[in-house]
């Protein structure tokens, strides 16, 4: 029998350091665990409608069904993906901002596979290649960027005791961005503070970004929740067009509620002489990942979009999603003169005026469930919840 030989050091593991489990994804067994009667989950971002429930669409069940009967093989695809899914949904994000020719564009495993294979590009691309972020963010921003080995720059962009966008910051950061500096932009319903450019911000952005040669990257989750789903995109578009080089990194987790499928695209507008090295650089980096994206999610989009009865009445489906959240939102603003800036917020989150003992005295004497830094999912409340958590939150919130 060979003795089982113990080593004090030299494992593997020896380096590893216990990490804490990510904040936002916490929250999900935590609300379970809690047995409260009447507890109400902001945690994750995660459309619900007024019953609590996050249902699949009704397109994309269709869609499914189709599938079902109709798909004859699951072979592979290749590595981009689905190419008809990645060329239907082209115009619905970039209208003619640009045209195909000039865009790159890999299927992903979700928004984050994208925003992965951007950074690994930008990695690979520049020796010290630097992202700008402006703060707070989506907390795995920051993770993802570092861990492809990105410098980052951070700014302040939204000032939470005053809920405005810190526009004079961001001028800053731009003007302090160098030339081929990544700046990430949050195309639209900004997470986690629902607080979003104007039309003059975005115009001036896009002027500078061209004038510095400073690169756009545009992380694109909730197309169609904030203001619809073309004016979600026209800032986006003011920059694509503007610029040379962009980066778009797309979601269709929420507005096709395809959450664990895992659904996302990368678009890279490149000037053509760098067309060849981009995609072959996204495309190995993508190999070394995960080889080949999930199929699932994006054939059924694909379908829903190939076809005029099944888009118009996913188009509706999402519009309906929308109105609620805008309904959410004025309910919330009439019952508190505090939280009227949440009216013209856009998409799922926004983010209280509260502290870290706020959120946790919620949670503690109240069984509400939100993000660490104060962000509320705004589809977690219902009519029926709403007063509940006004009453709940005039606890904490400063006066
Ligand atoms: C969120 O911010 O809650 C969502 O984008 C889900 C996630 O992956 O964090």
């Amino acid at each position: 029998m060979t003795e089982a030989r113990s080593h004090s050091s030299g494992t593997i593991f020896d380096s590893l350091v216990p990490q804490p489990p990510d904040a936002v994804l916490a929250l999900i067994g935590q609300f379970r665990e809690d047995t409260r009667a009447g507890k109400i989950d902001l945690g994750v971002g995660v459309y619900r409608n007024a019953q609590g429930r996050t249902p699949v669409f009704e397109a994309v069940k269709a869609a499914e069904r189709a599938l079902l009967e109709t798909q004859e093989t699951k072979a592979y695809l290749g590595p981009e993906g689905d190419l008809a899914f990645l060329e239907a949904l082209e115009p619905i994000i970039f209208g003619g901002a640009v045209s195909s020719g000039d865009l790159i564009s890999v299927q992903t495993p979700g928004g984050t596979g994208a925003l992965r294979l951007a950074a690994e590009l930008a990695a690979s691309g520049k020796v010290g290649a630097r992202v700008w972020i402006g703060t707070p963010s989506w907390p795995n921003h920051e993770q993802i960027f570092a861990n492809a080995g990105l410098r980052i720059s951070s700014f302040p962009y939204f000032d939470q005791r005053t809920q405005t966008i810190q526009f004079e910051a961001v001028r800053k950061a731009l003007r302090d961005a160098e030339p081929g500096d990544l700046f990430l932009l949050h195309g639209c319903c900004h997470n986690p503070s629902g607080a979003d450019f104007g039309e003059a911000e975005w115009a001036e952005i896009a002027q500078h970004l061209s004038a510095r040669g400073i690169v756009p990257l545009i992380d694109l989750a909730y197309q169609g929740l904030g203001n619809g789903l073309e004016r979600d995109v026209a800032g986006l578009q003011e920059v694509i067009a503007n610029v040379d080089t962009a980066i778009v990194a797309y979601s269709l987790d929420k507005n096709f509620g395809l959450y664990r499928e895992r659904t996302g695209a990368l678009y890279v507008k490149v000037n053509g002489r760098y067309a060849e090295a981009v995609k072959s650089n996204i495309l190995k980096a993508a190999r070394c990942a995960w080889s080949m994206p999930p199929d699932h999610g994006a054939a059924a989009v694909r379908l829903i979009l190939e076809d005029a009865q099944l888009k118009s009445h996913w188009r509706r489906e999402l519009d309906l999603q929308r109105a609620r959240l805008f309904d959410i939102r004025d309910a919330l603003a009439d019952a508190d003169e505090r939280l009227a800036p949440i009216r013209r917020q856009h998409g799922l989150f926004s983010l209280l005026a509260i502290d870290s003992e706020g959120v946790e005295a919620l949670r503690r004497d109240h069984a509400i469930y939100m993000a660490r830094n104060g962000r509320i999912n705004v589809a977690g409340l219902t009519m029926d919840t709403i007063p509940a958590f006004v009453r709940a939150l005039d606890t904490v919130l400063p006066r």
